[in-house]
């Protein structure tokens, strides 16, 4: 087991590619605290994460939330008694053209996905640095890499993500905390299948974008992730990689 008896926080774990973290990160043997905003669908996604023999507890927080984030680590030293792993992973995307963007949808994106990630890694670095250890994900996204239209918010905030790792990685680096990011490609969760079935994403052209010709499922970055936050992993920080299938090397079709 990858991640015997660790303890780790997942925030906007109660579905979608945390819920497939949490699940992965509860097989490779880690303790797991269920952080999101609806606390009803992270307590019923502990009753699974239980069935399947792991630990687990649910707490509500809104990432955006100081007070509420400040409690989201004491809960969990009060349960486990440390915090090995953060995975920065909850993040909301608002599609909107750029003339019909209106600021507070600007701000409600890079809040939840970039301030959210400082707020988050501030407060478990706390605890990490007087551990002498630790690993920090963060969840950027292939559109931290390359542009569509109508993400002006999400990719900003998550090229902004990948530049904060970076950093984070060096200024955390000298008290044994490694800092990674992942940038998923077109990823099969059950929002996106539902942008799909309603138009507003096409999903043939997201294959045709793929050299590898499909959309990835959330085990496949559950899998990376768990790696990432191993210590098969203990050299590897700074650097956010690309889970992709190879969208974001392609150039398109000529
Ligand atoms: N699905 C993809 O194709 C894809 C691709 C690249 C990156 N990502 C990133 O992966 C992460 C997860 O995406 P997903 O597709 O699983 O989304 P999702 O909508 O299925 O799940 C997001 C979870 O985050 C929670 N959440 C939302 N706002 C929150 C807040 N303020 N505080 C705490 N929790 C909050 C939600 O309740 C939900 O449980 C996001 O950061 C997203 O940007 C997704």
């Amino acid at each position: 087991m990858k991640l015997k008896d660790k303890v780790a926080i997942i925030t906007g774990a109660a579905e979608g590619i945390g819920k497939a973290i949490a699940i992965e990160f509860v097989k490779e043997g880690a303790k797991v605290v269920v952080a999101d905003v609806n606390l009803e669908l992270a307590e019923k996604t502990v009753e699974e994460l239980k069935s399947l023999g792991g630990e687990a507890i649910a707490v509500k927080v809104d990432v955006t939330n100081p007070d509420e984030v400040n409690a989201m680590v004491s809960k969990t030293l009060e349960r486990f008694g440390r915090i090995d792993i953060l995975v920065n992973n909850a993040g909301i995307s608002i599609q909107k053209p750029l003339l019909e963007m209106a600021l507070e949808d600007w701000r409600r994106v890079i809040d939840i996905n970039l301030t959210g990630v400082f707020l988050c890694t501030q407060a478990v670095a706390r605890v990490m640095v007087q551990q002498g250890r630790g690993v920090i994900v963060n969840m950027a996204s292939s559109l931290g890499f390359v542009a569509i239209p109508r993400r002006a918010a999400y990719s900003a905030s998550k090229a902004g993500v990948i530049g904060l790792t970076r950093e984070l990685a060096v200024e955390l680096a000298p008290y044994g905390i490694r800092v990674v990011g992942v940038a998923p490609g077109w990823i099969a969760t059950q929002r996106v299948l539902n942008l799909a079935k309603k138009g507003v994403v096409n999903e043939e052209a997201i294959k045709m974008m793929t050299p590898m010709g499909r959309l990835g499922t959330p085990e496949e970055v559950a899998k990376v992730i768990a790696f990432l936050s191993s210590d098969e992993a203990s050299f590897i920080t700074g650097d956010t990689i690309l889970i992709d299938g190879g969208y974001v090397s392609y150039g398109g079709p000529i």
